[in-house]
């Protein structure tokens, strides 16, 4: 990599190394696979800070350019965001090309892939990170006494195999939940219990997809799904979204025969699907025999009024509904749950009992047993009550700070996107709020994926609320707008500190 740093440029040393390093990589001078020089090495070299190559290497990363692999180093990414090609106008067509492989004893394993984000890559105590909630919001007690009482009556649980779908116990609970809750109608035996969503949608898609099989996605999507469907080679159309959720006029016009959605709080830019777009994503996979996979995380999590019904409640043939414990209850716990239509339940089964011979007991029957003692609807009313205000806190603050802004998402789930004031980009402020040991994410940092021309991604940022407590919240926005004045003067973007 061969980087050339000009003091007296307008661009920061950081911005230098990224683009010249983005500009070899997509070039094709620095290929596929290739190592590239340890970040304490090109400092020394460029005679920079650390920090600067640091960072440059850090956004490398999170845009998809370079890889780190554990104790090895940092190479060039297999497959890159610009590989997207512009399809109809509407949508870009995604399909990495698998045909050139050798077969020769030496080629790279038939998997290729990217990891996507799920861990902050921040260490500051003010983390607006996407990805969790408040620990002290746990409900120890109560799960320490099912884990109990489950243990108390585990008889052979614990020492013999059961069913590789779940514990009966808990998926009829869950139908009870579903129903109560979602509108879903299901049968036990239509849901299997897994390690969450992540795993229930790799699951749905063993099951469904054959070769490149087309999905029509949601633009900007979960990263997590987009880069599952990439490493299946599967072709992705991404739809737009706005703040009524992804463009479905567009979508029905698709040659796809699945969609994947997240219709409660859109992944990562927050809107909630519309009524109206609902049922003609619904008429369309009726008509066309197309399946849904319905991504329902975040659900609990309405502020202002109901919750919309959902997919899998309208139209329960055609939707592969995709539950989560990992916002309700913690994500480190890992249980989530697909819900399929009766059609799919045979192949659905055997594909789980060959994915995992069945997920681990305890933790299932401690959670039936949270779920039907009513445990957890007071456990989630209390968080939700709980979330809401740290969202009104941040609302609030955000205002006072910085006046009016553009958000998006703030109806439900446990964070919020902002659109960053004129003159700005995203990812200076995430630096700049990081050296004000402040954690905010671009799009493409705080897990979301973008395809094409990257706009949310730099001009928007993905702030979670749910693990901090309403004055770090009020510290942190007044951090970042006295981190943001002090690098631009006082702006107009921004009110006294
Ligand atoms: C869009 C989306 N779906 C699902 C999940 C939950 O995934 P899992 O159940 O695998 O933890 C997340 C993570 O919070 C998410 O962002």
């Amino acid at each position: 990599m061969f980087i050339s740093i000009e003091r007296n440029r307008l661009e920061s040393i950081q911005e230098q190394i990224f683009e010249q390093a983005r500009r070899q990589i997509l070039a094709g001078s620095l290929r596929p696979g290739v190592k590239v020089s340890s970040t304490r090495a090109l400092a020394a070299q460029l005679k920079v800070s650390r920090n600067s190559v640091t960072f440059a290497y850090e956004r490398l990363i999170n845009e998809g350019y370079l890889v780190t692999k554990p104790t090895a180093g940092t190479f060039v990414a297999p497959l890159f965001p610009e590989d997207a090609v512009r399809a109809t106008g509407v949508a870009e067509i995604y399909s990495p090309d698998r045909s050139a492989r050798s077969g020769s004893p030496d080629e790279p394993p038939a998997f290729t892939g990217r990891r996507h984000s799920i861990l902050s890559t921040s260490r500051n105590p003010i983390d607006f990170w996407t990805q969790r909630t408040d620990p002290a919001a746990f409900p120890l007690r109560s799960w320490r006494r099912v884990i109990l009482e489950s243990l108390a009556s585990a008889g052979r649980n614990l020492t013999e195999y059961g069913d590789p779908c779940g514990y009966m116990f808990l998926r009829t609970t869950i139908a009870e939940h579903v129903l109560d809750n979602r509108g879903i109608q299901a049968r036990p035996e239509q849901i299997i219990i897994l390690a969450g969503a992540q795993l229930a949608l790799n699951l749905a898609l063993r099951v469904l997809v054959r070769g490149r099989e087309p999905i029509a996605v949601e633009n900007p999507c979960n990263q997590g799904a987009a880069y599952l469907f990439e490493s299946l080679g599967m072709t992705v159309l991404p739809y737009p979204i706005d703040s009524f959720g992804v463009d479905a006029e567009s979508l029905v016009k698709s040659d796809a025969r699945l969609v994947y959605v997240t219709p409660s709080h859109q992944f990562p830019m927050g809107p909630t699907l519309s009524l109206h777009r609902r049922k003609l994503i619904l008429e369309w996979a009726q008509r066309t025999g197309a399946y849904i996979l319905e991504d329902d995380y975040d659900s609990e999590f309405r502020y202002d009024d109901a919750p919309l019904p959902a997919l899998k409640a309208l139209a329960p043939n055609r939707v592969i509904y995709l539950g989560t414990f990992s916002k309700s209850l913690g994500a480190g716990l890992r249980i989530g749950f697909a819900i399929f239509p009766e059609s799919l339940v045979e192949s659905a089964g055997t594909a789980k009992a060959l994915l995992d011979n069945g997920h681990v007991w305890l933790e299932q029957a401690a959670l039936a047993r949270f779920i039907s003692g009513g445990g957890f609807a007071r456990h989630v009313r209390r968080i939700r009550q709980s979330w809401k205000s740290r969202r009104d806190t941040l609302l609030e603050r955000l205002s006072l700070r910085f006046g009016r802004l553009e958000l998006m998402g703030t109806e439900a789930g446990t964070h919020i996107a902002i659109k960053v004031p004129e003159r700005w980009n995203a990812h200076d402020i995430k630096q700049i709020a990081r050296k004000s040991n402040v954690g905010v994410y671009t799009v493409q940092c705080g897990g979301g994926h973008e395809y094409g021309a990257m706009t949310f991604n730099a001009e928007w940022l993905l702030l979670g609320y749910a693990s901090l407590s309403e004055r770090q919240i009020e510290i942190g926005v007044d951090r970042l707008a006295h981190a943001m004045e002090l690098r631009q003067g006082n702006g107009p973007a921004f009110r006294g500190y």
